[in-house]
């Protein structure tokens, strides 16, 4: 069985899909971590009967803050930590920490709108490909290697919301599937120590 943490700041759409892939089969979130104390994903994590921790940020160096992330991670033995709408930049010593197995989810097909405006920069670009990204995390803002990408190509008649509910729904079937392979992945690879490397993912690419 392998592990998994997820971070999330928001509504957690993402953790709740991730959640259901993963709470039924072999694999196993065991925490969620937040650090917005009134986030709605608390709710979601309740309902899920997964456990959750508050982490703040508020008025604390970012590394307290992170330290304190990491003691949870090493507490439950993660394998994986899946981003889900966290809107921290992790700090390069966090990053180095845990090389290889933060793995994000961003909402245009980076390289291109990295930054915390993906959909909308996406949307009043030309681009006629939209899409989402999964990526592993490097101490870059959205540059790591990329293991899995979908797309539509826009008709350029929809709307701002017609395009953000398209491209949730391109996230809540590929971050799913796609975590299943990561985890079973690091299953294979548990016990011997190995490091989650940053190759794509088999089958992934879209
Ligand atoms: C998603 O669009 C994700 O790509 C981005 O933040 C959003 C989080 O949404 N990083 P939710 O909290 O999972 O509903």
């Amino acid at each position: 069985m392998a592990k998994a943490v997820v971070l999330a700041s928001g509504s957690g759409s993402n953790f709740q899909v991730l959640a259901e892939a993963i709470q039924p089969g072999r694999h196993q979130i065991c925490r969620l971590i937040c650090d917005r104390k009134k986030a709605a994903v608390f709710q979601r994590a309740k309902k899920l009967g997964i456990t959750a921790a508050y982490v703040s940020y508020y008025q604390r160096e970012r590394q307290t803050a992170e330290q304190e992330i990491a003691q949870i991670i090493l507490d439950c033995g993660a394998d994986i930590i899946f981003l889900a709408g966290f809107m921290r930049l992790l700090s390069p010593d966090f990053v180095d920490q845990f090389k290889g197995k933060i793995v994000n989810i961003h909402p245009a097909l980076l390289p291109r709108h990295p930054g915390a405006h993906g959909i909308r920069d996406s949307y009043y670009s030309r681009d006629k490909e939209l899409g989402v990204t999964i990526h592993f995390v490097d101490q870059g803002m959205d540059t790591g290697p990329i293991i899995a990408q979908t797309s539509f190509i826009r008709s350029g008649k929809e709307s701002l919301e017609e395009i953000e509910t398209r491209l949730h729904q391109l996230e809540h079937k590929l971050y799913p599937e796609t975590a299943l392979l990561l985890l079973e992945k690091a299953d294979r690879k548990s016990g011997t120590n190995d490091q989650q490397s940053q190759e794509p993912v088999p089958g992934t690419m879209q």
